[in-house]
């Protein structure tokens, strides 16, 4: 059985079938699955999630690209919000230089705030670097108190950035883009960081892996990002699947 660390199942592309495809995970291979907020009105809608099913867990946070609609009480909101449903991370949030929806200094406070709230709560943080590599990281170094735990979703930097993470305790995960032939440095990076520090992912419904680019995303396409971390670390499926769940339950606590 496999674990989707990170889909966006109150995505609105969703409305149609969202309930079909959640009741259909278990028969086809995926156990459970997490789903972090965006917005604040997502992160409300993957807590409803939660209560509704037991196989999803719920984040709550607020995107990089909508820091700039946070203000002084949103915190203490998300932080509400975490004594409802299944909650089992603040996320997802970070940095994001790539679209740049939220000005950098904006999105630097409202994520350090953030981490602050998990602190405090004592619970992992879900976090999205886009083309913010250096930034991510020392913000995420110098709020490093020795309990700070999380995963780099979708995870595009380093080697050597990987390595730094794992050493202060995160998780790497890995999503449909590093089924690409072209994803070079995603493969790499897989190749050399142990399995016991790696977790799958659809980002659903974004990042379709192949064979199914072009289409909308969904958990069960998690198994294509499983199938080739296998092939890229020259081990069974089975192992990935069992090696990932077990890093899902450690670090959201489940
Ligand atoms: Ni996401």
């Amino acid at each position: 059985m496999l674990i989707d660390s990170h889909a966006h199942l109150d995505d609105r592309r969703f409305d149609k079938d969202r309930e079909k495809i959640i009741s259909d995970l278990k028969n086809n291979g995926v156990e459970i699955v997490i789903n972090p907020g965006s917005n604040f009105l997502s992160s409300v809608k993957a807590v409803d999630l939660s209560s509704k099913f037991d196989n999803i867990y719920a984040a709550v946070g607020i995107h990089p690209h909508s820091a700039k609609d946070m203000d002084e009480d949103t915190v203490n909101l998300l932080s509400e919000l975490t004594k409802k449903g299944k909650v089992v991370a603040i996320g997802e949030i970070g940095l994001d230089y790539y679209y740049d929806n939220s000005p950098r200094d904006i999105q630097k406070q409202r994520f350090r705030e953030q981490i602050k709230l998990a602190k405090k709560l004592n619970l992992p943080i879900i976090v999205h670097d886009r083309d913010a590599h250096m930034d991510t990281y020392n913000i995420i170094y110098e709020e490093q108190n020795g309990s700070l735990r999380g995963v780099m979703h979708s995870y595009s930097s380093s080697v050597e950035m990987a390595k730094k993470y794992i050493n202060m305790g995160f998780y790497i995960s890995f999503s449909g883009p590093i089924t690409f032939k072209n994803a070079k440095q995603p493969k790499q990076v897989a190749k050399e960081i142990p399995l016991d520090y790696i977790m799958i992912e659809t980002d659903c419904p974004y990042l379709t892996p192949e064979p199914h680019r072009g289409k909308r995303n969904e958990p069960l396409n998690v198994r294509y990002v499983a199938g080739t971390i296998a092939e890229l670390k020259g081990v069974s499926f089975e192992e990935v699947a069992q090696k990932t769940s077990k890093n899902v339950r450690n670090l959201f606590n489940i």
